[in-house]
């Protein structure tokens, strides 16, 4: 091989590093190695394209290589990039949030849906559960009638949602509060005298057996966010039980289910006998992702 060859390019990086992750069983092996290596050189991913003879720095190459090396090791992507792209905006992410998925934004179409269809009313959303705060920025930012609540029980992932709010220019219309679900009605209602229309929750939902089987990246992320307990459903319950007491007539709750907990979900939503128009939102593997009811 001749040393021009030997050079470390942007198109033979993204190559041996796609084929390493794949040999290390990362999913999406290309888009990893694309991720980091855009991260390293501060450009966008798709900017690699018209990039590929271009020759990193060796102090490029190193922080790329310790990164490589991290990934390998089971370290999500998002976190070593401390970003992660949710309904087109980039969410500020760090160990301390769950990692914004792709079908959480199920979530954000049914606000956008709702607002639609009640164009120009100034609408009250509380996210529950709001983490990286990515559904509640997400909808503010798509519809500025929105206004909202943003609450978790984590003091370090509302310091997250804090800081996407302000980066997304929402401080004007996305209130950030510590709230524990599971001690509701009792907050944070007293501020609002005025009921919501919407609330959104992506609670944990992941039962102690699952978490089990979790693979290497998922375990990284906080335990808080995603284990549940022995059935799954022991926010998710709450949830639905108190959530009419804060919501107007014929308002929406929006609740992210687990793979397999619709027929369960739907059986809690019919007991709980407060609800209407009760319906399940698949993703795009025709999985039923979110619960949708309204209030009667
Ligand atoms: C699955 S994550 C969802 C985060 C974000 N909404 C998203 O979709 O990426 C669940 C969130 O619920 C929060 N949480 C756990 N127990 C809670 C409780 N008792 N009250 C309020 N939030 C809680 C966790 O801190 C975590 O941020």
């Amino acid at each position: 091989m001749s040393a021009a060859a030997d050079k470390w390019t942007v198109l033979r990086l993204i190559n041996w590093t796609k084929d390493y992750f794949a040999r290390s069983a990362l999913d999406e092996p290309r888009l990893a190695a694309e991720v980091l290596l855009g991260h390293v050189l501060s450009c966008k991913r798709v900017a690699l394209y018209t990039q590929f003879d271009r020759a990193p720095s060796d102090g490029q190459l190193s922080s790329f290589r310790q990164l490589v090396r991290r990934a390998a090791d089971g370290e999500p992507i998002a976190y070593l990039t401390g970003w992660k792209e949710f309904y087109s905006l980039t969410i500020k992410v760090t160990p301390d949030v769950l990692i914004p998925r792709p079908e959480t934004e199920l979530l954000v179409d049914a606000v956008l849906d709702c607002a639609r269809s009640k164009s120009g009313e100034t609408l009250r959303l509380w996210d529950v559960c709001t983490g990286s705060g990515c559904v509640a920025v997400a909808a503010a930012k798509h519809c500025p009638t929105l206004s909202v609540l943003a609450t978790d029980i984590s003091t370090s992932a509302l310091a997250v949602a804090r800081e996407n709010v302000e980066r997304h220019g929402l401080a004007g219309c996305v209130r950030v509060e510590q709230a524990d679900l599971l001690t509701w009605p009792q907050t944070p209602r007293p501020r609002h005298q005025n009921r919501f229309d919407i609330i959104t929750a992506n609670p944990p939902y992941v039962t102690d057996a699952e978490m089990e089987q979790l693979p290497e990246p998922l375990k990284r992320e906080p335990d808080t966010a995603l284990r549940a307990g022995t059935t799954g459903l022991e926010y998710i319950g709450p949830i639905i039980r108190d959530a009419p007491a804060h919501l107007a007539t014929g308002g929406l709750l929006a609740v992210e289910i687990g793979f397999d907990q619709a027929e369960r979900v739907y059986g809690l939503l019919n007991e709980a006998g407060g609800y209407d128009d009760i319906r399940f939102g698949k993703d795009p593997a025709g999985i039923e992702r979110i619960a949708l009811a309204r209030t009667k």
